[in-house]
């Protein structure tokens, strides 16, 4: 059966690596996700957010999630998976998926004041832990939408703030803030510098923070949102084939890959498989404009989601061998 996240982040901290959670909306994404992770023997974290619950009906979306375990066995491979609620809104949110059978939820209580937060957190702890059901809690904002709530600017998670919240809420994981954010353009193009291919280089994150909350919480598990690299492969094929993506930016690989080793276990990635499959569809249907047959673009469009997760698996989370 589905698992929630605690053996899965203990074995990923020791390890000095992190468990990809991939969003997914629909058939061929979930396909992809867990064709990718069996082919890489490699843990996962299926999420849905509040936008997948309401574009896909959240009993489809549960039951797809529960015949992924036994897909994943056919497919040869009894790995860990996870299903997760990403950015519950509210405790009636986090209830219903607890109610539903999700194994993990996220409580994004981070717009609300420090105090608001702590509560509410601790009364989805409270209910889930009844359950076994592992809770996500968030500290600091990050700029960009998270599910409806949308800030302009990235307010970077207080480390003397992570001690007080983590124990008086009993959560099981801390998402912090450290200059990711959601979507294709984390950065402005004001904030970066350009390399010589006129690419855009964005800010490093802040390794200083994540340092200071690994010195207060030792060995506790760390979230990191927002954490698409906005391959160029994929912006250039959707540019080409009548797209009109402008400044896309991403996080460079190498960081990830750097926090992979440290404390950050679980690493949130939706908006590159968005890219891999606009691109690869926006290319079938220039290339091939006689083209009607939704398993004709969609097909290749679900091979090249499995290839990126597979490359993020090995390349650059390091959860690839681990399950
Ligand atoms: O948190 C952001 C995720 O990428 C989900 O976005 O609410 O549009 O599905 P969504
Ligand atoms: P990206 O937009 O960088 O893929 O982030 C996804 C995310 O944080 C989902 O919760
Ligand atoms: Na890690
Ligand atoms: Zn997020």
């Amino acid at each position: 059966g589905l698992v929630n996240t605690r053996d899965m982040f203990a074995k990923a901290i020791k390890g000095g690596y992190a468990i990809p959670a991939y969003n997914f909306n629909n058939m061929e994404q979930m396909q992809a996700i867990v064709q990718a992770c069996v082919e890489t023997k490699s843990p996962v974290i299926l999420q849905v957010s509040r936008g997948a619950r309401d574009y896909a009906n959240i009993n489809l979306l549960r039951n797809m999630a529960r015949g992924v375990v036994e897909y994943a066995h056919e497919l040869g491979c009894d790995i860990p998976i996870v299903l997760h609620l990403d950015h519950g809104d509210s405790f009636e949110t986090c209830k219903d998926c607890i109610d539903n059978g999700f194994s993990s939820v996220m409580i994004d209580g981070s717009h609300f004041p420090y105090d608001e937060n702590v509560a509410l957190t601790r009364k989805v702890v409270e209910y889930a832990h009844q359950f076994d059901v592992t809770v996500e809690g968030e500290l600091g904002v990050l700029a960009g939408i998270e599910d409806e709530v949308s800030s302009a600017v990235t307010h970077y998670t207080r480390p003397e703030e992570v001690e007080d919240f983590v124990s008086k809420t009993g959560v099981d994981s801390l998402a912090i803030s450290i200059g990711t954010s959601h979507g294709a353009n984390k950065f402005t193009p004001a904030q970066c510098t350009r390399n010589a291919d006129g690419i855009l280089i964005p800010p490093p994150l802040r390794f200083d923070i994540l340092k200071e909350i690994e010195v207060k919480l030792p060995g506790f598990p760390i979230v990191l949102h927002g954490s698409s690299s906005v391959p160029q492969e994929y912006v250039k094929m959707i540019n080409e084939h009548g797209g009109a993506l402008k400044d896309s930016v991403g996080i460079p690989e190498e960081q990830l890959r750097e926090a992979s080793k440290s404390a950050v276990c679980k690493i949130n990635i939706d908006s590159d498989g968005r890219l891999a499959m606009t691109g690869t569809i926006r290319r079938i249907f220039d290339e091939k404009p006689a083209e009607f047959d939704p398993r004709k673009y969609l097909g290749p469009a679900r091979e090249a989601l499995k290839k990126m997760y597979m490359h993020k698996n090995i390349d650059v989370l390091g959860s690839a061998g681990h399950a």
